[in-house]
């Protein structure tokens, strides 16, 4: 079994113009070295409107970084006022798209049905899905943390079949652990990712959950990539905040230097 490709994604969530989006990508691509890009999937998500920006941008400098949505619609197209579909992201050149991301769950009400149909419509068009689970700090608190993971697991990815492993990722963020500052110790983030693996063998069997790649999301920074990829079942990030910065993210990306 080949090992894991270590995939580094950053979730600009709603920040970041179509003109702001260029400059900071132009300054990445300053930071990074050639040597950053090798052996490791790195992923950009900008919000809808920069995405067409982003993809000129990769293209004309030739940068080895993937576009990724935040989001998208289960529906191929119709009257959806305001959504966007798979196939218009895979005309932009879209790989990855985050589904079910804590946010989208917590403030506009997804469900583990409609992560699943989102998972689905991506899988279909044969983009990658990014499969966001996570547990809050009350789950946490009542030791809950495992059983709310798997649950959101099976109902995300009802139905779904996996036949290379490595296109479909699945992130673990800690809903306490977003946005807060409060990154999961190393060691907690290895036990929740070694947990959901668990999971994804169940589902798919030992090779299929063996090649297929758990990020780890929640304050990632500078100071913690490193311990956090050291550990044996995290094989990347889903870095919000710190991807706003161009420094910070280099430096993340460039974690192995
Ligand atoms: P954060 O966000 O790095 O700002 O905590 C992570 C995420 O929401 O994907």
């Amino acid at each position: 079994m080949a090992a894991r490709t270590p995939i580094i994604a950053g979730n600009w969530k709603m920040h970041r113009d179509h003109l702001e989006a260029i400059q900071l990508v132009q300054k990445l691509a300053y930071h990074l070295e050639e040597d950053d890009y090798e052996g490791q999937e790195v992923v950009l998500c900008p919000p809808f409107v920069s995405l067409r920006s982003v993809q000129t941008i990769l293209q004309s400098d030739r940068l080895p970084m993937q576009l990724g949505a935040q989001t998208c619609y289960d529906q191929d197209e119709g009257a959806f006022t305001g959504e966007i579909s798979v196939p218009m992201l895979e005309r932009l050149d879209v790989t990855y798209v985050l589904a079910g991301h804590s946010e989208r769950r917590e403030l506009f009400g997804e469900t583990d049905e409609v992560v699943n149909a989102k998972t689905a419509a991506i899988q279909r068009h044969g983009l990658r899905p990014i499969v966001c689970v996570g547990e809050s700090l009350e789950q946490r608190e009542a030791g809950q943390a495992v059983e709310v993971v798997t649950e959101q697991l099976r109902g995300s990815l009802a139905g779904i079949d996996v036949s290379d492993p490595e296109a479909l990722v699945v992130a673990y963020e800690p809903v306490w652990a977003i946005g807060t500052g409060r990154t999961a110790t190393p060691d907690d983030a290895q036990e929740m990712c070694a947990a959901v693996r668990a999971e994804l063998r169940s589902l798919y069997g030992e090779d299929t959950a063996t090649g297929m790649r758990v990020q780890y999301g929640g304050s990632v920074k500078p100071g913690n990539i490193r311990a956090l990829m050291a550990e044996a079942d995290i094989d990347g990030a889903l870095v919000g905040g710190a991807s706003l910065s161009s420094e910070d993210f280099a430096l993340i990306v460039g974690h192995r230097r």
